[in-house]
């Protein structure tokens, strides 16, 4: 009946209602992959348990200013002390997969392999061992932006060196937690970390520089460990490793070129990891903006033999998204060739709001973008490791928006493409990095002011529940 309440939903609310004729009926594949997310620094807390060294998001939340009403992650969701709820909650909700990150400096507290900290390690081989008794197979994220402070001390992925220390970490997560997890994936969102890590510095670590250095240290380190996991380790585990790329849908607000836009977002990263070195475009357009503003030519090139090794360095094509912005080519600056304009495009297209300015619920988005994923990068089998909504300001457990979006959202997913895996974000509502504890993202609610941090389910875990349930959308 997944169908009708996704009807329901629409009519009590008087949401939009999509392009097409709502909803499509149908069933996902067999095999489909259901899970939901959460990431180490947003979740973990115990920021100094048990020997864990400190990383960026550490220092950089605990630098007055930064985040939102100062909030840290240092208790977070506790789940470094609770295991057994988590684990609980994702049995209630039925997925077979769960999707979280290891913390770089809980397990090598200064980054690099001198010093192994064993009860951090414990911490992920326990998760890891109560999940596969519960069913669920875990899915890795290497690094999912926290640092180990004592690495971003030698520049952080501004340092080439960091290839190395990434692959000394990653050898040693395959060899030690590598026979349980099958699911890898090398970075979260690598264009975040060059662009709002690096780059216009409201995230971790915010050095304010040009971004394209670090976007080319995280791809090169990327390739090493897929390479490294290809030769080492796969024969014996047989596992699957790739990269998550995050995209907006762009839709054009007056002519402009789809292909074009998206080499500055997904194809940033897309391109040189699914065709091979970065996009022609992308070179030509940043030369002549670098000469433009009188700067040395600021995109790094891969040599012909790095073209090839970076090239194919993939098992899947992983994707993050969330939602749909207007845009409309304008200089900006010398990181990207459009802006978002999702404010002026609310009316005209009756937009739905978030608990995030940057969200709105523009379910054909994920459609067109995994078309359009499809037709460049050669069709390839997408994991969707995130979608989802958060709200902000009073609770209410009735979370009508987030049961919209993911009926609608996921429904499209139905229309079209290679889809292997659906994940949600969130499992709970967790630090929401610069925004701190303020906009919401789980399925289940987190009452921060519980010093038990009580879990307690929103109606969207009925939603998402009911659409795993039938695989799809039944009547
Ligand atoms: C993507 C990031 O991977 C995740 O950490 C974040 O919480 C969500 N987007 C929502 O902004």
């Amino acid at each position: 009946y997944s169908a009708r309440y996704y009807i329901d939903i629409v009519k009590q609310n008087g949401f939009p209602a999509g392009e097409d004729e709502l909803p499509l009926y149908g069933h996902f594949r067999d095999d489909m992959m259901w899970s939901t997310a959460t990431a180490s620094f947003q979740i973990e807390g115990g920021w100094r348990a048990d020997g864990k060294g400190l990383s960026i998001w550490d220092t950089f939340s605990h630098t007055p200013g930064k985040v939102k009403n100062g909030d840290t992650g240092d208790v977070a969701c506790d789940s470094y002390h609770r295991t057994d709820e988590d684990v609980r909650m994702l049995q209630a909700l039925g997925v077979k997969y769960y999707r979280f990150s290891i913390s770089w400096s809980r397990v090598l507290p200064d980054g690099t392999t001198a010093h192994v900290n064993e009860p951090g390690l414990k911490y992920y081989e326990n998760l890891i061992d109560k999940l596969l008794q519960a069913g669920i197979e875990p899915q890795v994220t290497l690094y999912h932006w926290d640092l180990p402070q004592g690495l971003e001390n030698m520049g952080g992925w501004q340092n080439v060196i960091m290839v190395e220390y990434f692959t000394q970490y990653a050898d040693l997560m395959f060899s030690r937690l590598g026979p349980k997890v099958k699911r890898w994936i090398t970075f979260n969102e690598p264009y975040i970390v060059a662009n709002l890590g690096y780059g216009y510095g409201n995230f971790a670590p915010d050095p304010g520089v040009i971004p394209y250095v670090v976007a080319h240290h995280l791809i090169k380190s990327h390739a090493e460990a897929w390479h490294l996991y290809n030769d080492k380790y796969r024969a014996a585990q047989g596992g699957q490793i790739s990269i998550t790329l995050n995209a907006d849908w762009a839709e054009p607000r007056n002519p402009y070129k789809q292909e074009d836009i998206d080499q500055f977002f997904l194809g940033w990263f897309a391109h040189p990891i699914y065709i091979g070195d970065y996009s022609e475009i992308m070179k030509t357009t940043i030369r002549e903006r670098s000469l433009a503003a009188g700067l040395p030519k600021s995109l790094p090139e891969f040599t012909p033999e790095e073209v090839q090794r970076i090239n194919g360095t993939h098992d899947y094509f992983g994707l993050n998204h969330y939602t749909t912005k207007l845009i409309f080519p304008i200089d900006y600056g010398l990181q990207q060739n459009y802006d978002a304009d999702g404010v002026g495009a609310v009316d005209d297209w009756s937009w739905l709001d978030s608990g995030s300015s940057w969200l709105k619920v523009t379910p054909f988005g994920i459609r067109r973008l995994l078309n359009h994923i499809k037709n460049t990068y050669g069709n390839p089998q997408i994991l969707i490791t995130e979608n989802g909504v958060s709200e902000k300001g009073p609770v209410d457990l009735n979370d009508v928006v987030r049961q919209h979006y993911y009926n609608s959202y996921i429904n499209e997913v139905l229309k079209g493409a290679d889809v292997r895996g659906y994940t949600a974000w969130s499992l709970m509502d967790n630090f929401e990095w610069a925004e701190g504890y303020s906009e919401r993202f789980g399925l289940y609610f987190v009452n921060r002011s519980d010093p038990k941090l009580t879990r307690t389910p929103k109606v969207s875990v009925q939603t998402f529940s009911t659409i795993i349930r039938c695989n799809g959308f039944v009547d």
